[in-house]
């Protein structure tokens, strides 16, 4: 008999939980929602998920906000998303980092395979070799030769252990056989300002904190790390092409929840993204800054958990083999 009214009462919380989740999914969103961005503002990522984040607003009428949380590669950004209230109004727009992170920290504070909900990815970025507007090398040869031949008095920014800048940074350096001086940034976005000022030499950078730069005539832009030329710089030589045979980095991104945010929220953001993602503006804009647009499979949460576990599992090994690591 205790049983019996033990059962019942289970059942009645669980239906009246569930709900009231399926009620206030549907009510979603009633607030601002944030999407927290791991690098500083006015880089690469941060424009990204502003560009993407302006439409969202505009279509729905509901402010999507971008919290710029910078340190470690990416990492204090996901430890942050992670521990987050998983109410559907925070989200983590992160790239590759979320795959080189397991290999690059020994000791991480997040399982990137298991304490997130999965989005969407986003789109695709191209890097760029760039160096200040003053580089003493006309073309990508000159420019392996000279740091070959004066390796330590390079400097190089990138973005800490974790951003694709140190990742691109490293295999450029580990393809060269040189060992330059590396300068962290807390984002692309500040160590461009350096570039452009002359306190930094060199740097592997993302279309869209490049392209802008290089059309000004602020940075000498040199070779792109995609395996063939890309559209927005047909002129430009691959790394491939330029004595650094099957040198590829492209940038991919994707959007994440705290573990636990209910599926139909998930799955509403997810539509907002797509329908952003097909704003004509947002075309005009990404395709400026030299973003491609991923396939429609790509544009799922399992799209994005199949992408960045076969991703694991393709930079685990090569980060270790290059002794990279961090506490
Ligand atoms: C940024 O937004 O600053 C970049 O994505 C950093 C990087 O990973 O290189």
């Amino acid at each position: 008999m205790l049983f019996r009214r033990t059962l019942i009462t289970t059942l009645t919380i669980a239906l009246a939980s569930f709900g009231s989740i399926s009620s206030f999914a549907q009510a979603w969103p009633t607030k601002p929602i944030t999407l927290v961005i791991p690098f500083a503002a006015g880089g690469p990522t941060d424009v990204l998920g502003r560009v993407i984040t302006a439409s969202m607003t505009k279509a729905t009428g509901y402010p999507v906000i971008v919290e710029n949380k910078v340190g470690a590669g990416g990492t204090v950004a996901a430890a942050y998303v992670k521990n987050a209230k998983p109410d559907g109004y925070t989200f983590f727009l992160q790239h590759n980092g979320m795959a080189t992170a397991p290999a690059l920290y020994r000791k991480l504070s997040f399982n990137p395979l298991t304490d997130f909900e999965y989005v969407s990815q986003v789109v695709d970025v191209p890097m760029t070799i760039v160096a200040r507007k003053d580089f003493p090398a006309g073309d990508i040869k000159e420019l392996i030769a000279y740091l070959k031949a004066n390796s330590t008095k390079i400097n190089l920014g990138n973005a800490g252990l974790g951003a694709v800048s140190q990742l691109c940074g490293m295999m450029f350096q580990k393809a060269l056989g040189v060992n330059l001086t590396t300068v962290p940034f807390g984002g692309t976005g500040p160590a461009m300002n350096a570039l452009v000022g002359g306190q930094i030499d060199v740097m592997c950078d993302q279309t869209t904190n490049t392209l802008g730069q290089a059309e000004a005539g602020t940075v000498k832009l040199y070779a792109v790390t995609t395996s063939k030329r890309i559209k927005s710089l047909p002129n430009t030589p691959t790394l491939a092409e330029s004595g650094l045979p099957n040198f590829e980095v492209v940038v991919w991104h994707g959007v994440y929840a705290p573990k636990g945010t209910p599926k139909e929220i998930v799955n509403k953001f997810n539509l907002m993204l797509r329908n952003a993602l097909k704003d004509p503006e947002v075309i005009k804009s990404l395709t400026k800054l030299g973003a491609i647009s991923v396939p429609d499979s790509k544009l799922t949460p399992a799209g994005l958990q199949t992408w960045l576990s076969s991703e694991i599992d393709r930079y685990v090994p090569m980060i270790r083999a290059a002794g990279q690591y961090a506490d």
